[in-house]
């Protein structure tokens, strides 16, 4: 079918523009000094068009696959690890070197309780005892059980310290700073209550979660206080302890007021959550 005369002037218009703008990238790149980051521009817009091309003609090698990593970790990779710079952790599972096969997730019955998380500042002196016997046995489950405690807190050492590699590679993964970061998170806080729950024999448990955003949920809860209970620590920093207004960002040891603390806290956690993040991908994490 022929173009009409409008087409035409379209087509023309834009084989136009494409040439002045591939000329303009390439004239950047030859000037770096004035535009630094036009080089990189250039060659992100080339690999871009380069990757449809390829895709479009289906020729995958090896060499262009290089750009897409894979987030599997190889389960027979498991090594110690750095959980400081100065801290070599060994938070392997027993027997990874012959793991069993992946249980595929199954959705629980719809008909089930719903589990309803409340404000870990708000909750009653009933849900405290209950989770806090949920907790203790937990704590007393001997180490082979997947289900102790030891064992679920090894299991955040292990994606966190990068104490697996990726499938193919001796890259470490990592589940923080990516976009691994929310739903791995979520998948761990979801078995965790639901271990939780059965050792306690109540489907409806659910964790308490943390307020951050509201002045009353900027003090750690008074039950991580009581020494007698299973949410105590003898290692934790007791400068955060009650009543002390707790600094969201955890760097800095400046005695603010309370009210200069919370202003802090309320800022920082805007930046973290809204201004800084307004596209999902910076929302999300880095892609891997
Ligand atoms: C997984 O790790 C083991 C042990 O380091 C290695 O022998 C094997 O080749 C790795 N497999 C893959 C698919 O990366
Ligand atoms: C501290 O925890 C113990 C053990 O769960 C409990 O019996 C006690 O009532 C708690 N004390 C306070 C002040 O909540």
């Amino acid at each position: 079918m022929a173009l009409g005369p409008c087409k035409w002037i379209s087509t023309i218009t834009f084989a136009f523009l494409l040439v002045i703008f591939t000329v303009t990238l390439w004239s950047l790149e030859s000037n770096q000094v004035q535009y630094p980051f036009a080089g990189d521009l250039t060659k992100m817009i080339l690999g871009k068009l380069e990757g449809w091309s390829l895709g479009k003609h289906g020729v995958i090698t090896e060499e262009n696959k290089r750009g897409t990593k894979s987030v599997g970790p190889n389960m027979t990779s498991c090594h110690p690890s750095y959980g400081r710079k100065d801290l070599l952790v060994d938070c392997c599972p027993p027997g990874f070197q012959s793991p069993l096969p992946f249980v595929d997730f199954q959705f629980p019955d719809p008909q089930s309780p719903l589990r309803i998380r409340r404000p870990a500042h708000a909750v009653d002196a009933d849900y405290i005892a209950k989770y806090d016997k949920a907790l203790s046995i937990m704590k007393s489950l001997p180490h082979h059980d997947p289900r102790s405690f030891s064992r679920q807190a090894n299991l955040h050492c292990l994606f966190c310290t990068g104490a697996y590699d990726q499938k193919n590679s001796n890259a470490p993964l990592s589940i923080h700073r990516t976009w691994l970061f929310f739903p791995w998170h979520r998948m761990m806080i979801y078995f965790h209550e639901r271990m939780l729950g059965s050792l306690i024999g109540d489907e409806t448990f659910a964790l308490p979660y943390w307020a951050w955003d509201i002045p009353q949920g900027m003090v750690i809860p008074d039950m991580y206080t009581n020494s007698s209970s299973s949410f105590y620590h003898t290692m934790r920093d007791v400068s955060h302890l009650p009543p002390q207004t707790a600094d969201l960002n955890y760097v800095s040891d400046t005695n603010l007021s309370p009210e200069d603390q919370i202003d802090i806290n309320l800022a920082f956690m805007y930046n973290q959550m809204v201004s800084g993040t307004r596209k999902t991908e910076l929302f999300m994490g880095c892609t891997y």
